[in-house]
């Protein structure tokens, strides 16, 4: 009999390292693991030590030398300029190959990083799949930053080469990456030792090959006609997969660290209990590989299953309609698809009648997740009227790198309740917890966090930074890991996930920080103060306010102002920031001790029941940063002073 979600937990609980050992003899191991779980490794122990693999041999050579090598691997589609290709897994293991051994000229080897500016096309997930194979270090950093947060990235992981492209395609324009990345290496103080570019059709970007500058396709061609051969690099299971950049509580971003076991063992498991897709079938994450969610979900996930993945280049909407998703989903026969709630909207929006999916024939999907923000219960069940498959809302963050509470399709979905992820899956427990780290009973809200150890998996710790690590996320509540969310757990142990306990909004599904916005807002000459808070939005979910104190001297006109903040922020920060919405005020909202009541702010902006904080300066201050918001269009429902 097939086991149940309850069967698998408790067997888990039962039994930790069995239960992981079991996962791990699954994969391939040049050597053995020696200790399924060592306590004294690492910031909070380490998982599979004594143990050597190799990711890319996992996810490619594994299923090339079982005989599936004419499978499809990947499927590469661009609604921005029609591309569509397919690789089965033995052309995958070709392209990595070859430009594995162009990284190898370039003095790539294992521990070396490597950052990946690139948009999405193949050769993206072809140049993380070689990093892994040489035991190289990647970082992918999301085409939407701007020069500046690329040279931090840079600068923080030392990276030795850079792979990027001449652009990206965004809809109605052609994104150079080039200048970017050259003010990028400008401004940074390490100078990687070569640029790799991908020419694509739509720009040929001059290269600078005094500063290193290599032509991708020709180099890698050339490889391809040698048949170099590049085995892979057995690396320590607790050796770096990859350092994933994220939004922190200040400006400087957390390089979230991955390692090669834990990770391989972690996400293989997923795909067949928690998503129920099985080897050969077609999964697609319609994400971005510069978040997590393309890590694990177009790329490592799906590979190491034997799934094929969909890699596609494009919009939920405009590119060319909103009938795009279907049309994917019906071609390449999708069997489950994984987005964020900011899709769907965006679809019902242009499309509530669904009348573009009723063109196509969706038969074959079983099932949608949801994850990256709170799924609202109006789009989850319109996704589900639409097609009437399990829609399931999965909750997790860059610094897991896999689900931490869901329900699992492939163990037998557990009942639904509206509003909440459902529960935990093995390897995570979840306690609510009060400020000062007391367990709260249910129902009650409360801090989110995760009983150490984290499973495999999860992040080891910040890249050189294990002390930015403990004070971030294991402090605050001694032996668990703090998630930064906020929420309740009911009598059924369903997890309901309310809100961030930090600086973090998430704007259409992508992770920002409203404390990096108010650095760059700061650095502007008329500004003596500001603060930035996620304000709702109806298809972004959130999107940025910045509210701006002028200095007392200043006389230029205020629009002017506020136009060359977003402008400054666009180019700091960059376009997907999505800051667009500021304004002038005299004075912030402050406590007797001077901190900005941000909170208050928020909730007057959203129209929601706010109560004035009994520790507050100047009461008038609220009242006039009500006015503002009016002015603006926000603060519809609010009347100063509300009780809450
Ligand atoms: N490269 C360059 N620019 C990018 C970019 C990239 N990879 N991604 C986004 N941008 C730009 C956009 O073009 C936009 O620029 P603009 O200000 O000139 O219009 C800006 O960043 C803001 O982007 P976004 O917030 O994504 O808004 P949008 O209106 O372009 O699209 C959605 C809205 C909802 C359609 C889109 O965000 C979406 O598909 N989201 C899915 C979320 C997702 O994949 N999340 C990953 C976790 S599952
Ligand atoms: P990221 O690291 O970009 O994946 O963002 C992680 C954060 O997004 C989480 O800490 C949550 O705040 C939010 N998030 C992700 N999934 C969900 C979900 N299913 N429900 C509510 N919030 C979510």
């Amino acid at each position: 009999m097939q086991s149940t979600y309850f069967d698998v937990y408790r067997d888990w609980q039962a039994a930790p390292e069995d239960f992981w050992r079991r996962q791990a003899e699954k994969l391939h191991w040049f050597k053995p693991v020696e200790k399924v779980f060592d306590k004294d490794q690492g910031v909070y122990g380490r998982w599979f030590t004594g143990g050597e693999t190799n990711t890319c041999y996992n996810c490619i050579d594994r299923h090339v030398k079982a005989g599936r090598g004419e499978q499809d691997a990947l499927i590469y589609d661009s609604a921005m300029n029609g591309t569509k290709r397919i690789f089965t897994y033995s052309q995958v293991l070709d392209e990595v190959q070859a430009i594995a051994a162009v990284l190898r000229n370039c003095g790539v080897g294992k521990g070396d990083r490597v950052i990946i500016y690139m948009p999405m096309v193949p050769e993206a997930v072809f140049s993380m799949l070689a990093c892994a194979r040489l035991g190289a270090i990647h970082s992918v950093v999301f085409g939407g930053f701007a020069a500046h947060e690329l040279a931090a990235r840079i600068d923080d992981c030392g990276a030795k080469v850079v792979v990027s492209a001449s652009c990206g395609l965004e809809p109605g324009r052609v994104v150079a990456y080039k200048p970017l990345l050259d003010h990028a290496i400008d401004l940074a103080k390490v100078k990687p030792d070569a640029c790799l570019i991908l020419q694509r059709d739509e720009l040929h970007t001059p290269l600078r090959y005094e500063h290193g500058d290599m032509d991708f396709s020709r180099a890698v061609e050339a490889e391809k006609n040698k048949g170099t051969v590049v085995p892979c690099q057995p690396v320590a299971a607790t050796d770096p997969l990859y350092i994933l950049y994220t939004s922190g509580t200040t400006g400087q971003p957390k390089g979230v660290v991955r390692d090669n076991g834990g990770h391989m063992v972690a996400l293989n498991w997923t795909m067949d209990n928690l998503f129920g897709v099985k080897p050969g079938e077609v999964f697609w994450a319609a994400s971005d590989i510069g978040w997590v969610v393309g890590h694990s979900y177009i790329v490592y996930g799906p590979l190491l299953a034997g799934n094929t993945t969909v890699l596609f280049e494009g919009k939920p909407v405009g590119t060319p309609d909103a009938g795009t998703y279907w049309r994917i989903v019906s071609e390449y026969d999708v069997k489950v698809l994984f987005t964020a709630p900011t899709a769907f909207r965006a679809i019902r929006r242009d499309d509530p009648e669904a009348a573009m999916a009723a063109e196509y024939d969706l038969s074959g999907m079983r099932a949608l997740f949801l994850a990256g923000e709170r799924a609202d219960t109006e789009t989850l069940k319109w996704a589900e009227q639409v097609l009437k498959v399990p829609v399931i809302d999965h909750w997790w963050q860059t610094e897991t790198g896999w689900p931490m509470v869901g329900n699992p399709v492939g163990l037998g979905l557990l009942p639904f309740k509206p509003g909440s992820p459902t529960r935990p899956m093995p390897g995570y427990t979840i306690h609510v917890l009060d400020d000062e780290g007391h367990p709260v009973v249910s129902n009650t809200l409360g801090n989110i966090v995760v009983k150490l150890p984290l499973p495999p998996g999860c992040l080891v710790s910040f890249w050189n930074a294990d002390d930015r690590f403990r004070q971030t996320c294991l402090e605050e509540f001694p032996g668990y890991y703090k998630t930064a969310d906020a929420g309740l757990l009911d009598d059924d142990d369903y997890l309901f996930v309310m809100a961030r306990t930090d600086d973090i909004i998430n704007c259409a599904g992508h992770r920002l920080s409203t404390g990096a916005m108010e650095e760059v807002c700061a650095t502007h000459p008329d500004v003596a103060e500001c603060a930035v808070v996620g304000v709702a939005d109806s298809l972004k979910g959130q999107i940025p306010c910045g509210f701006l104190v002028l200095k007392n001297n200043v006389t230029r006109e205020e629009k002017l102002i506020e136009r060359e903040v977003i402008d400054l922020i666009r180019n700091e920060i960059g376009p997907v920031a999505a800051f667009r919405t500021v304004m002038v005020v005299k004075r912030l909202p402050k406590t007797r001790s001077g901190k900005i009541l941000r909170g208050t702010m928020q909730k007057i902006a959203d129209g929601l029941p706010w109560k004035m904080p009994a520790t507050i300066d100047d009461p008038a201050i609220l009242e006039e940063i009500i006015e503002i918001l009016k002015a603006h269009g926000y603060a519809k429902a609010s009347d100063a002073g509300t009780a809450a």
